[in-house]
């Protein structure tokens, strides 16, 4: 989670400037060059290339200037896959490969500490699981994890299909930015994830009014002395948070019904001694998720409409696919299941694809808590580690024409530590199966019953924080005109879905990218694997 210290500097950098100069002074202080501590390793070991940029700044700016992506890339091709800079305040080591990946995140993981600026920690709270390490964070990971694993998701589905359904009504016909609008969806799944069917209309609309100022605050420069700041707002609006969230809990316990979901799981949880949660370790928990689960999704939905909508001939195979469990469902008039969710090879596919072409969490930062050698390279103690997600994802090493769109390469595994859209190790994304549960139902519904037109298609890309198509993609929805309500637009009888994956990968989809030979398709590392279509790659 570390990743949303991004979102701070994306927002304000420009403001930031002074107070960078002010910690930049201290961290340099403290963080220092290799050789000071009088530890030997130290004498022995170098710093990775790199430059540190301006004193104080480093190289805040040309960061933002540019894209992260655009700053990244010419540094590893400049100094290689392991290099030193400094931005927002603080010296990192940028480490673009998986191995080193690995690492941070897995083998040596207790020698890095997750580390976010203290407003962030205030804003969410500072119990919320992704701020800690060791036995606590383990204990309250096992309780979320728990509530979003095959058997939580299995009875959400028809949840987080009403929550599409009702997401698409409010759309249709409408133009608007299709990133807010996957937002109101993503919400809507966090909400019902968490609290279960039973909240109040009022009490979610005031829950959802809090939220969003604290969100914009959280992505705004932290000066909590002015009143009328961004910060200040969200300051309010989280303690007003703090507040319907303590009225949820007493509410149950008046009730002793804790509740058949998320916030009634870590209401329930008890240590071996016995000891419940705190009331403020619940509410940071039952928040930090809110919004770790909100603008992730929304970003790769959006990306997954933009991808679908460039590539008309993958979106009829998708459709087609679609169609099989629409009739199924008795055109539509039968709610998706599980089973179902699971079954649909090219959607599944489709997501792989776009998770990592959109690779929405660039990188993700930790700290060094002693001295670490990699390599032969000094990562001092104080120092931030970024793992770089996005370089690996499109690195040519790894995907073949990394910059093409072509959800075929899924149906090999990809090499191990090569795709990492929702981390690895201790931290990995325990949100991962939901996230994927919601893409898979909205492509159904999307398809089986709308088509949309994007409204001034372009290449560029917007920063909000995560990486979204220019503009939050503007698109209206339309209804699909169609006899039986569903896709079938060309009067095409839908082929069973495994068919949908073998018709567009021979070649009825050259918008996708023509088909790759199975030599091709396969990575050298991969030569002995046989794996079919890889249904769930998340690394957690
Ligand atoms: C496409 C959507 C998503 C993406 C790409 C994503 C990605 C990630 C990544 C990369 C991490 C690890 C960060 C790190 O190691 O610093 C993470 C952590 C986390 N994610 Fe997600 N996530 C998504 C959706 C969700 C959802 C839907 C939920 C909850 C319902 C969720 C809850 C969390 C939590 C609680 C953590 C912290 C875990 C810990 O520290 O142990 N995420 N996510």
């Amino acid at each position: 989670m570390a990743f949303f210290f991004l979102a701070v500097a994306c927002a304000c950098y420009v403001a930031s400037l002074a107070v960078l100069v002010l910690f930049g002074a201290g961290r340099r202080r403290r963080g220092g060059g290799a050789g000071r501590s009088g530890d030997p390793a130290r004498g022995r070991l170098k710093l990775p290339p790199g430059s540190l940029g301006l004193p104080y700044l480093g190289e805040t700016l040309q960061l933002y200037s540019q894209s992260p992506k655009i700053f990244f890339a010419a540094r590893l091709k400049r100094y290689g896959e392991v290099f030193k800079t400094h931005v927002l305040g603080c010296p990192c080591v940028v480490l673009a490969t998986p191995e080193a990946a690995r690492m941070v995140l897995v083998s040596r993981a207790h020698l890095f500490k997750p580390t976010y600026p203290p407003s962030k920690e205030r804003m969410i709270g500072p119990q919320a699981l992704f701020f800690h390490q060791g036995e606590y964070h383990l204990r309250v990971r096992r309780v979320v994890q728990g509530w979003l694993g095959p058997d939580a998701l299995r009875a959400l589905v028809p949840d987080v299909e009403a929550a599409v359904a009702s997401t698409l009504r409010w759309w249709e016909g409408r133009e608007t930015s299709t990133f807010h609008t996957m937002k109101r969806l993503t919400f809507d799944v966090g909400v019902v994830t968490i609290f279960g069917r039973r909240m109040a209309e009022h009490v979610k609309e005031e829950l959802r009014r809090n939220y969003f100022t604290v969100e914009r605050g959280y992505n705004s420069f932290p000066i909590p002395v002015v009143p009328w700041t961004r910060y200040s707002q969200a300051i309010k609006a989280r303690q007003r948070l703090g507040a319907i969230l303590g009225g949820i809990l007493s509410e149950r316990r008046e009730r002793d019904d804790t509740g058949d979901d998320l916030l009634g799981a870590l209401m329930r949880y008890r240590n071996d001694g016995g000891a419940a949660l705190s009331d403020d370790q619940v509410a940071d928990n039952v928040l930090g998720v809110l919004f770790a689960a909100q603008d992730t999704t929304a970003s790769v939905l959006t990306w997954i409409l933009k991808f679908l909508h460039d590539n008309p001939k993958l979106l009829d195979a998708v459709k087609a696919e679609q169609m099989a469990a629409y009739e199924e469902n008795d055109g539509g008039r039968l709610p998706l299941t599980w089973a179902q969710t699971k079954r649909m090879p090219l959607t599944q596919l489709v997501i792989l694809e776009s998770l990592r072409l959109a690779s929405i969490i660039t990188f993700t930062f930790r700290e060094a808590v002693e001295d670490v050698d990699y390599e032969g390279f000094l990562i001092p103690k104080g120092w931030k580690v970024m793992p770089l997600f996005g370089s690996i994802h499109h690195s040519p090493e790894f995907f073949q024409d990394p910059q093409t769109f072509d959800p075929s390469r899924f149906m090999v595994a990809p090499r191990p530590g090569t795709f990492l859209p929702f981390g690895s190790g201790v931290h990995a994304c325990p949100g991962n199966d939901l996230a994927k549960l919601e893409m898979a139902v909205l492509v159904h519904r999307l398809v089986t019953n709308y088509r949309w037109e994007v409204i001034r298609s372009s290449e560029d890309v917007t920063y909000s924080p995560f990486p979204v198509p220019k503009r939050g993609l503007r698109a209206r929805l339309l209804r699909a005109t169609t006899t039986t309500g569903g896709a079938e637009e060309g009067g095409r009888r839908a082929p069973p879905p495994e068919a949908a994956v073998a018709l567009w990968r021979i070649g009825r989809c050259p918008g996708a990218g023509s088909p790759r030979t199975e030599q091709q398709r396969r990575h050298p590392a991969q030569e002995t694997a046989g794996d079919p279509v890889i249904q769930s790659r998340g690394s957690s």
